[in-house]
């Protein structure tokens, strides 16, 4: 199959539906459309109204159209606080009479993994392997070819509640489009965010959207925890509006413009003008309280999964801080200060055009994934090939 040269992907937010479409160039990836349009029908990272998201992704995709290029399918991020992630092993007989471990049975053995009991309305929708084990002898990164006789694999397994995993997938259905792959926002964010080496040494990276915080823990290269709050920026928005008796939409004007989590002595009151209303006058301590009460308790809750993976102030590489939410002055020194742990902030690399927004993680990591996962053939490859690639097969590409 002729190798495909337009890559999108489509991060649907809580507050904003972003598509990004990229062509591969010998130089790299060049931007050939950026679409930002307001969301609806998401609520905290979840689509509960298909109809609503589809209806925007038809008149986003028919304007991408016109613009550029006719779009048919793209690499999309999962969120909300349903999904969960849960380390699990799978254990096969190698087949083959040589005893050479073969493709088919790394698939059979990833299989195995992924079968573990779930109530019945949660479902796996992910499997990232983490090491294989032949004959007992651990921390096999890549056992195709290797002799043996038994197969043995440690994976991490994604899923979610399936009401909502389905919602999602409807959305995109219902507007004509194919899903290539899906991927938790953190995951794609990390992929533009992290490096390699960050990864093998411990790092946390969270996404700070409106709607949700989305973490993601790597280890030695591989996924290790995922955990999405349903906490966001636009809580601070809110807290702005209540404490201020104010709009939403001055509440945001004033979060943007003057919020901050740095404390500083002997600061002068702030005032804005509104369009009808004459001028609002508040005092920036005020509003460095507010926003500093919520910023905490995300970190607080991240600090609390941290601890369940037994890795709080364990992370040599430290906590990456990125999505819209991570563009608040001195949220960096705070995090610090509270994880106790090196922090910085994440924007993404690897799409020259893109590379300064930390609002754009999540789009440019599904590009970057899709880019990964089509290699060299142009489509997307559904061998195992190793750790660090998923599970894949065709079954997994949902096409109307
Ligand atoms: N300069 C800024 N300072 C502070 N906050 C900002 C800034 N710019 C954007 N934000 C906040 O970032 C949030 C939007 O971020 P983002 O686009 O990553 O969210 P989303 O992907 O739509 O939501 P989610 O990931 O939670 O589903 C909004 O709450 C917005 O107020
Ligand atoms: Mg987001």
């Amino acid at each position: 199959m002729a190798r495909s040269s337009i890559i999108c992907g489509l991060d649907i937010g809580t507050q904003n539906i972003k598509t990004l479409v990229v062509k591969r160039e010998k130089e790299g990836l060049a931007v050939l459309n950026y679409q930002e349009v307001p969301s609806s029908g998401v609520r905290r990272g979840v689509v509960v109204y298909p109809e609503g998201v589809s209806q925007i992704l038809r008149q986003n995709f028919l304007k991408i159209s016109q613009e550029s290029q006719k779009i048919n399918s793209l690499y999309l991020n999962i969120s909300g606080a349903h999904l969960f992630s849960s380390p699990s092993r799978g254990s096969i007989a190698v087949s083959r009479a040589d005893q050479r471990i073969s493709e088919e049975d790394i698939n059979r053995v990833l299989s195995a993994a992924q079968t573990f009991s779930l109530p019945s309305n949660k479902e796996i929708f992910d499997i990232m392997p983490r090491e294989f084990i032949v004959d007992g002898e651990k921390g096999i990164k890549e056992p195709l070819g290797l002799k043996g006789v038994r197969l043995e694999a440690e994976v991490l397994a994604l899923g979610g509640f399936s009401p909502y995993v389905k919602n999602l997938t409807r959305a995109i259905l219902d507007s004509g489009l194919q899903i290539l792959d899906r991927t938790p926002s953190a995951v794609a964010s990390a992929r533009a965010c992290l490096t390699e080496k960050q990864k093998e040494l411990g790092v946390a990276i969270l996404d700070i959207g409106a709607g949700t915080s989305d973490l993601a823990v790597f280890e030695e290269g591989d996924l290790i925890h995922l955990a999405v709050l349903p906490i966001g920026s636009a809580n601070i928005t809110n807290d702005v509006a209540i404490g201020f008796k104010t709009d939403i939409e001055i509440a945001e004007r004033i979060k943007i413009e003057f919020g901050s989590c740095l404390l500083k002595n002997g600061q002068k009151k702030e005032k804005i003008e509104l369009e009808d209303q004459g001028t609002l006058i508040f005092s920036p301590k005020e509003l460095t309280n507010i926003v500093r009460a919520r910023i905490s308790e995300i970190f607080r809750e991240i600090n609390r999964e941290l601890k369940k993976i037994s890795r709080e102030k364990f992370l040599p590489a430290g906590i990456v801080l990125t999505g819209g939410g991570a563009k608040l002055l001195g949220i960096v020194e705070l995090a610090k200060k509270e994880f106790r742990l090196p922090a910085r902030l994440g924007k993404p690399k690897g799409i020259a055009e893109l590379e300064n927004d930390p609002g754009l993680a999540t789009v440019c990591g599904l590009v970057l994934l899709g880019q990964d996962l089509e290699g060299e053939t142009g489509k997307p490859s559904f061998s195992t090939g190793g750790i660090g690639s998923k599970l894949k097969n065709f079954f997994k590409m949902f096409i109307p």
